[in-house]
């Protein structure tokens, strides 16, 4: 038996996914395997020894220790790409936002409320001040091709748009997804330059930190719409405040308002909603606690922040699973108190990530709790368990 421990509401679609006959689930549990987290703060929590695993159902871990969990082989989970759907049709919303004039037409609406029977009339006269182009046919720059920007490019072409994409470390399982009508921009400048809108989804970090700045405007077209529903900081706020306010960029859609966003007139803000739908909230429900099973039953890795991907089918009854610091010798040591146990290993894979590495073997014989006990004294090895097939 399992034993989770839910740290928040978690949506049922993804709880109802531990069988009973298998798992305990609870808010309050002692000695669990394994936690299941939204939003609450672990950083000063004790987290018991009994706890293999965390898992985050959203994407961002800031809420987690996971430099402490690694040090202890507690594999931490996030789900990435659960809530993209809900993100790529915020940004679908955003585009037409930006190029028909739907806000201000429905905000002059308002004030017309009282003119009783010449509503009619006057939406007929008013209406020609709210006209903006449409977007099939235009040209549309996708910065960061993962989860959200290959949905983005792929139903961008269904709408009938020509779409250039920007990605230097996109991932294979990204590139099979892309639409092979979505072409290649070798560099950001090459995108910049033909793009009538242009739509970022790269992680925030040092590197991307203001990476469209006053320098890129220039470089692009007159009238150039931009959508921002990745991160604020993608984009410097003074300078895009700037090319604004002089005509060069006619729109800047972003879900991260500030009090300049706010009062700058070109500017569309939304408030931070890229993710809010409830399909967002099961579809991370769903991941996590799909994540943790493989991991509690079989050992396996996937979406994790500080643990290498790692799986293997099972074809022998017994496994062991390692982590350890990733320093030489590792799996030399690991496999020689096997051998020296007369355990006959029948697979085994290792990854590393970082500072740390992962081993799933499975052999022949069962594994005695007298080995554990000598694996644990290795130097370098921080956590070891098995699993016996059909567990
Ligand atoms: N508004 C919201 O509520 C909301 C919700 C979810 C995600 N997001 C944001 O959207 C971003 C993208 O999410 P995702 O799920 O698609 O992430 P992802 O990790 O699947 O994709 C990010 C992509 O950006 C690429 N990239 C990294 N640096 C780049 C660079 N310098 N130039 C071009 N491409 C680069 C990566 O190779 C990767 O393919 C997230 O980082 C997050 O900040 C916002």
């Amino acid at each position: 038996m399992f034993r989770i421990q839910t740290l928040n509401k978690i949506s049922p679609l993804g709880l109802e996914l531990f069988p009973r006959e298998k798992y305990e689930v609870a808010s309050d549990l002692p000695n669990p395997d394994a936690i299941l987290v939204r939003s609450a703060d672990l950083h000063n929590v004790e987290i018991p020894d009994s706890v293999k695993a965390i898992a985050r159902a959203g994407a961002g871990y800031n809420n987690i220790p996971v430099s402490a969990c690694s040090s202890r082989g507690v594999v931490v989970f996030n789900t990435p790409g659960g809530n993209a759907n809900a993100v790529k049709e915020l940004v679908l919303t955003a585009l037409l936002l930006s190029s028909r004039n739907i806000l201000g037409g429905i905000n002059w609406g308002n004030t017309i409320a009282d003119k009783a029977d010449e509503v009619p009339d006057l939406v007929e006269k008013g209406k020609s001040k709210f006209e903006g182009p449409e977007l099939r046919g235009k040209t549309l720059g996708v910065i960061g091709l993962g989860a959200i920007g290959v949905m983005v490019a792929n139903d961008a072409i269904a709408l009938g748009m020509n779409v250039i994409g920007y990605d230097p470390y996109i991932s294979v399982e990204a590139a099979w997804n892309l639409s092979r009508q979505v072409l290649r921009a070798d560099t950001l400048e090459g995108l910049l330059t033909k793009a009538d809108y242009v739509t970022l989804h790269t992680p925030l970090s040092d590197t991307t930190k203001g990476l469209l700045n006053a320098e890129k405007f220039r470089l692009m077209k007159k009238g150039a719409r931009i959508i921002n529903l990745a991160r604020g900081g993608l984009v410097n706020e003074a300078d895009i405040i700037a090319a604004l306010g002089s005509g060069h960029l006619s729109s800047y859609v972003t879900d991260f308002p500030s009090a300049e966003l706010l009062a700058c007139p070109r500017a569309i803000c939304i408030p931070h909603l890229g993710a809010s739908t409830p399909e967002a909230e099961d579809n991370c429900a769903v991941m996590a606690v799909q994540q943790l099973r493989d991991f509690l039953e079989a050992g396996a890795i996937k979406n994790s922040v500080n643990f290498p991907r790692c799986r293997l089918d099972q074809r022998a009854p017994h496994r062991l699973l390692v982590a350890n610091r990733n320093i030489p010798n590792m799996v030399g040591q690991i496999t020689t108190i096997l051998a020296e146990q007369n355990i006959n290993i029948m697979d085994l894979i290792n990854h590393h990530r970082d500072d740390y590495a992962y081993n799933i073997i499975d052999t022949e014989q069962r594994i005695s709790d007298i080995i554990l006990e000598r694996l644990k004294t290795v130097e370098g090895i921080i956590r070891v368990r098995t699993i016996e097939q059909g567990v």
